[in-house]
């Protein structure tokens, strides 16, 4: 985007802001899963005074949301950072959220000298919000804001998500048999992709903040619902389980993992109390919503109470139950389709229920990935 009376930049300059954003991007990507509630933000710094542009440092918000990128780049660089283009993929903070956080992103950059700023996508929160651009106009540092926008949203999707409407965004991840089922009601369970298309869902997996099913797959399929991935088995997220009465078994796997990893029942404030004791007892907690009209789980307060804890962002990997309820509340914002061409078993259970059909219409399709046999695609809300 360029600001009114700006000259336009040469297509040279644009395709190296774009190499560098993406950069900054790929950075900011390596951390998802692990800073929320904060943005997972890439930052790169190049000096650009000689005939070819020099990387001079680069940062990735570190685990649990601090320090944040900018920071990093900058106190590596020092006094090199004089003069220099810092690329960042979501708009500096400009303001304190505490004062034992130290300065401000925008505080630093002016500090710092920095000769140019160039941001993927502004940043809604309260402590941003455009206060930076107003900062930065005032220490003479030009800002151009927009740079691989969509690439940059998408990283950011979660932040802006749960700074707009106050819950985490929510991924939903199905798979089907080339016929469209995603599971069979009775006998052994579907196995419907690969190795190499698992591998690719525990990456998604250890990118998300939470991990969510319904009870329903919990009872058929008894998951795990870690990371197995080697070298990234610690970056299993938080397990969620929508349930609405307690059905799930003391003695269900993920229970008896839940003082390793982070388990969270979802439940209704009509729900016994006897099974909240056992499950508790094992490291399970329970988090209690009002019921539905149907008597389930109220999704919509349900994610807003995920949002008041911080999550950023929650992949779902419940069956087609709990994937139609979520379209039916308009909770879903990016749809994972893959399509297992070589499944093995018969299945009965459709993959895609009529509301999340009828939702599809309105998102749009941004990519495709052919993973071995199987076939990845994807929607996001536009
Ligand atoms: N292919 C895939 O991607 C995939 C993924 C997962 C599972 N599966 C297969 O799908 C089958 C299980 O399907 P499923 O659809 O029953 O699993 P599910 O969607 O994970 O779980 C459904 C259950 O979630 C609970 N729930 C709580 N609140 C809800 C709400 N507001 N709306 C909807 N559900 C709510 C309901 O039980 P309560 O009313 O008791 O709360 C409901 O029965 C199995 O065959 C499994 O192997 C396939």
């Amino acid at each position: 985007m360029t600001p009114a009376g700006a000259e336009r930049p040469s297509p040279d300059r644009i395709l190296r802001d774009e190499h560098f954003m993406r950069l900054a991007i790929a950075l900011g990507g390596r951390h998802l899963g692990l800073t929320w509630p904060n943005p997972s933000v890439g930052a790169v710094l190049v000096d650009e005074s000689g005939d070819s542009p020099m990387i001079l440092a680069q940062g990735v918000t570190q685990a649990g949301g601090r320090p944040h990128a900018e920071r990093i780049a900058l106190e590596a660089a020092g006094e090199r950072a004089r003069g220099a283009t810092l690329y960042v993929t979501l708009e500096p903070c400009a303001a304190r959220s505490s004062h034992s956080h130290g300065p401000s992103c925008s505080d630093l950059i002016v500090a710092a000298g920095i000769g140019r700023l160039v941001v993927s996508v502004p940043d809604p929160s309260p402590f941003a919000a455009g206060q930076g651009p107003e900062r930065f106009g005032r220490a003479g540092i030009p800002l151009s804001t927009g740079c691989l926008a969509p690439e940059g949203a998408r990283l950011h999707g979660g932040h802006i998500t749960r700074v707009t409407r106050g819950r985490p965004a929510v991924t939903v991840k199905l798979a089907r048999s080339t016929e469209g089922f995603a599971g069979a009601r009775r006998g052994p369970r579907l196995m419907l992709t690969g190795e190499a298309a698992n591998g690719r869902v525990h990456l998604m997996r250890a990118h998300a903040d939470a991990i969510m099913v319904g009870v329903g797959t919990v009872l058929a399929d008894d998951p795990l619902l870690n990371v197995r991935l080697p070298g990234l088995e610690g970056r299993s997220p938080v397990r969620i389980v929508v349930d609405s009465r307690l059905r799930t078994p003391p003695t269900a796997r993920l229970v008896a993992g839940a003082g390793m990893i982070p388990t969270w029942i979802v439940t209704t404030v009509d729900a016994p109390v006897e099974p909240e004791r056992a499950l508790a007892a094992r490291g399970v907690e329970i988090l209690r919503v009002s019921s539905d009209a149907n008597g389930r789980v109220h999704l919509p307060e349900a994610l807003q109470l995920l949002g008041t804890r911080g999550l950023t962002g929650v992949f779902c990997e419940g069956g087609p139950d709990l994937a139609d309820a979520l379209a039916r509340s308009d909770l879903v914002d990016e749809l994972v389709l893959i399509t297992g061409r070589s499944a093995r078993g018969q299945g009965d259970v459709p993959a895609l229920g009529p509301a999340l059909q009828d939702r599809m219409d309105f998102l749009n399709p941004w990519a495709e990935e052919q993973i071995g046999p199987d076939l990845f695609m994807f929607w996001e809300r536009p």
